[in-house]
């Protein structure tokens, strides 16, 4: 009777709310959409579109804070990447969303929860692995997967049989998904790998080549995997990430073009901005290189291998996940210090770092003499060390 629609404004989801009113017996429709950070040109106007397509009401929920305070952050602090390039900007936003998205249909006592993912992709699993885990009494209603249209055509022309008003065209270039940390590009001339991507696919950063010639310099603060300062100003973590990637998509920083595994098993090609999250992965392992020893380091790598495949494949309400943010967490607690790092043409270096937990000593290091390091101990250990080798080459003499 009454079903909580994952609403964006665009053309799939504005067919979707008389699809369903019509296949489901003139079910009430709550429209729902939730503030990432994609921005107002998106947001704007929403709930006037909203109504006029047949919902009865549009919740906007803004959850730009907490996305990056409990999502973002605890999943960087991991190293999370996936496949060694994606920042998982799509993955990390759909649990918050989905968990938004059951809270409104509790408040409104909805039976039915509906998503406009394609039945091809990432995000009909994330979002319904997330319902299932959250809300598992609750319908879930992918008309993607139900329906006969197939194109933008279809989807145009079913809402002008129906007298509903919408502002998208017939060309609509590449499958965009934003949010405070990313912008996803997909589709058109992309899906094709051999076509480099044309400028006017990037949303967030300039061209490196078009980018300024005198590199900028910027500093972050972190306490225990957290950035709390951008130039000595502390922000939140939304506006921290923001500020960034205003500063650092001026830059040409933190643009990827990757083909990627999909968990559904295909391939697909895609192009990914995260200029501002590409300077916090670059301040974190820098702080880190300072502090961690080698096995906390190697630890830190595989729970962060494993919380990339996690986060990808929608598994973020898991015993797993608590336990990996639990490890993750723990090693964060070292990860706090300065650092400066120098943008330029598209590259962000670490150029500068210090901690107050930091292991590196100049002192230790030094070709000189100190205390703590006596080289004769190095001979025993290597040959210690080197002993099964030694070995073998006695045997296979
Ligand atoms: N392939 C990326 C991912 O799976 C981006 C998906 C973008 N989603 C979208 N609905 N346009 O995380
Ligand atoms: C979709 O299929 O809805 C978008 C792409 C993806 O989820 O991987």
């Amino acid at each position: 009777k009454k079903v909580v629609l994952a609403y964006s404004g665009g053309l799939d989801t504005s067919a979707i709310i008389p699809w369903l009113k019509e296949t489901y017996d003139n079910c009430e429709i709550i429209a729902f959409c939730a503030d990432v950070g994609q921005g107002d040109i998106e947001l704007e106007g929403l709930t006037e579109k909203a109504l006029a397509s047949g919902a009865s009401e549009c919740h906007i929920v803004d959850l730009k804070e907490e996305l990056v305070a409990d999502y973002i952050y605890p999943t960087i602090a991991t190293g999370a990447i996936y496949e060694g390039t994606y920042l998982l900007g799509t993955s990390m936003a759909r649990p918050i969303i989905a968990k938004a998205q059951v809270e409104v249909a509790r408040k409104v006592g909805a039976d039915a929860v509906c998503h406009g993912c394609t039945g091809k992709g990432n995000d009909q699993v994330r979002f319904e692995g997330c319902f299932a885990a959250l809300a598992p009494d609750l319908r879930v209603i992918a008309p993607w997967r139900e329906w006969e249209m197939v194109s933008r055509e279809d989807l145009l022309a079913y809402l002008a049989e129906r007298n509903i008003e919408t502002t998208a065209s017939l060309t609509k270039i590449y499958s965009r998904d934003a949010n405070a940390w990313h912008i996803s590009h997909e589709g058109g001339e992309l899906e094709d790998p051999w076509n480099e991507p044309t400028k006017g696919v990037w949303i967030m950063t300039v061209a490196p080549e078009d980018a300024p010639n005198e590199p900028e310099y910027v500093s972050l603060n972190i306490d225990q995997g957290r950035i709390t300062h951008v130039n000595g100003e502390a922000l939140t973590p939304y506006g921290a990430l923001t500020t960034l990637n205003d500063i650092a998509g001026a830059h040409g920083v933190g643009r990827i073009d990757i083909t990627e595994n999909r968990l559904v098993g295909m391939k697909s090609r895609g192009c990914y901005e995260t200029p501002g999250g590409t300077v916090m992965f670059a301040g974190l392992r820098a702080i880190e290189e300072l502090v961690l020893d080698k096995t906390s380091r190697e630890w830190r790598e595989q729970v962060g291998a494993q919380m990339a495949q996690l986060v990808y494949d929608g598994r973020w309400f898991t015993p797993l996940c608590e336990s990996l943010l639990a490890a993750s967490e723990s090693l964060a607690k070292l990860v706090n210090g300065e650092v400066v790092i120098k943008l330029y043409k598209g590259q962000a270096q670490a150029v500068k770092k210090r901690s107050p937990n930091s292991l590196y000593s100049e002192a230790f290091a030094t070709f000189g003499a100190d205390d703590v390091y006596d080289q004769k101990d190095a001979e025993g250990f290597i040959r210690l060390y080197s002993l099964a080798s030694r070995i073998r080459a006695l045997h296979t003499k």
